[in-house]
């Protein structure tokens, strides 16, 4: 008989719940997201975020079920994301797990967000019928980490999903995480937000434009494997300010983000090779950024294989960089696809399979974290 666990993800700007059998097979993920909510705003509002999900965890819950075809009481345990994370959204799922656990008799397991997203990559593995050799380093890169670990089964002797594992933490951002730059970026430019996906897609359509500007590797004192890219959005906010032409085109942007009009189609016309050829440039800096300090970490380290995970991981430049460059490196190289990039419970299911194998659980004292560390 399989292990059925109910994942709950209420972290930040999605409400997810899904059911993963034995770690790694998933029966249904659903994915509630509030990016319309918060896009007028340019970023996620916590209150907002917290009363969303307010709205949505019951019916999410419920479309998991139905999808998975089980009862709630045909589930064996409830895995929910105790942190890090907004502390009122995360309050949301917690409070409804524990609820559901305490009236089922069912136990509950907390999960830790990050260990969430390096799960996500061993169950998009799975689905090839493959699982990444470990140890390897980890890079959770999203709008709000930018975090490289090395993760290791705590008994070396497992390999299976069912093993916990260690994390030694190798490297941080000391300022905004990748995907904030991106999201801050998108606002200088006037393309409104998320900035990721509509950035990769223009920075892919920029074809021979030239950078009309060119920024180079980040440089820090310290720890190799940290990252910063605080300095790389003022570096562009500089360029705009000295080239007052990008004005009219970023006003006409504005206007049609406004007006809703916030597709690649209709964005792209409006963007001079000039800014196509600044866009790119910019994401050349992040990427090239983020596959250096990555895999030094691997080589350095001396470990088999890179796991990539997170929302930013599904921009298309970043996977090829990093096929390209791990393949000359001798490493393997995993993402999840992009629905399971991005925050989502399958992952949070995943993750909460060891620690019920290990008795890891939670009783109704479990309270958010909102800068819970990994174990
Ligand atoms: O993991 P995620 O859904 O939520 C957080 O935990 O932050 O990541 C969202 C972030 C946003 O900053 C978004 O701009 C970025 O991931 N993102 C991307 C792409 N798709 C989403 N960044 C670069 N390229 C993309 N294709
Ligand atoms: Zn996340």
């Amino acid at each position: 008989m399989s292990v059925r666990i109910l994942g709950i993800e209420s972290s930040c700007d999605e409400t997810a719940a899904a059911v993963v059998a034995d770690g790694r097979e998933i029966l249904s993920s659903v994915v509630a997201s509030q990016i319309d909510i918060h896009r007028k705003y340019g970023g996620v509002v916590p209150e907002l975020a917290s009363r969303e999900h307010l709205r949505r965890i019951v019916p999410v819950v419920r479309e998991a079920l139905e999808q998975a075809g089980l009862r709630l009481q045909d589930v064996d345990a409830i895995g929910v994301t105790q942190g890090p994370g907004l502390v009122g959204s995360l309050l949301v799922g917690i409070t409804y797990g524990k609820t559901l656990a305490d009236t089922l008799g069912k136990p509950l397991v907390p999960v830790n967000h990050l260990e969430g997203h390096i799960h996500a990559v061993f169950l998009e593995a799975h689905k090839a019928g493959l699982a990444p050799e470990l140890p390897a380093v980890g890079l959770i890169v999203s709008g709000g980490h930018t975090v490289l670990y090395e993760v290791q089964t705590k008994d070396v002797s497992r390999s299976d999903a069912g093993a916990l594992w260690s994390y030694r933490r190798i490297g941080q951002t000391r300022d905004d995480a990748a995907g904030e730059a991106y999201d801050k970026v998108s606002k200088l430019l006037g393309l409104g937000y998320p900035g990721g996906p509509i950035l990769d897609r223009l920075a892919a359509a920029a074809d021979r434009a030239p950078a009309p500007v060119k920024f180079g590797p980040t440089k820090m004192k310290g720890n190799l494997f940290d990252f910063s890219f605080s300095g790389l959005k003022t570096a562009v906010l500089y360029h705009l300010r000295e080239n007052p032409d990008y004005q009219a085109e970023i006003e006409k942007r504005e206007a049609a983000i406004a007006r809703g009009q916030r597709k690649f189609d209709q964005l792209l016309p409006l963007c001079s090779p000039k800014t196509l050829g600044l866009i790119r440039e910019f994401q050349n800096a992040v990427v090239r950024d983020l596959a250096e300090r990555t895999l030094k970490a691997a080589v350095e380290i001396g470990v088999p294989t890179v796991l990539v995970s997170g929302g930013v991981a599904a921009n298309k430049q970043l996977r090829a960089t990093f096929m390209e460059r791990s393949r000359a490196a001798g490493l393997q190289v995993y993402f999840p696809s992009l629905a399971l990039s991005t925050d989502n419970a399958a992952m949070i299911a995943a993750a909460a399979y060891p620690r019920l194998q290990n008795h890891i659980l939670a009783d109704l004292s479990l309270n958010a974290s909102a800068s819970l560390p990994i174990a």
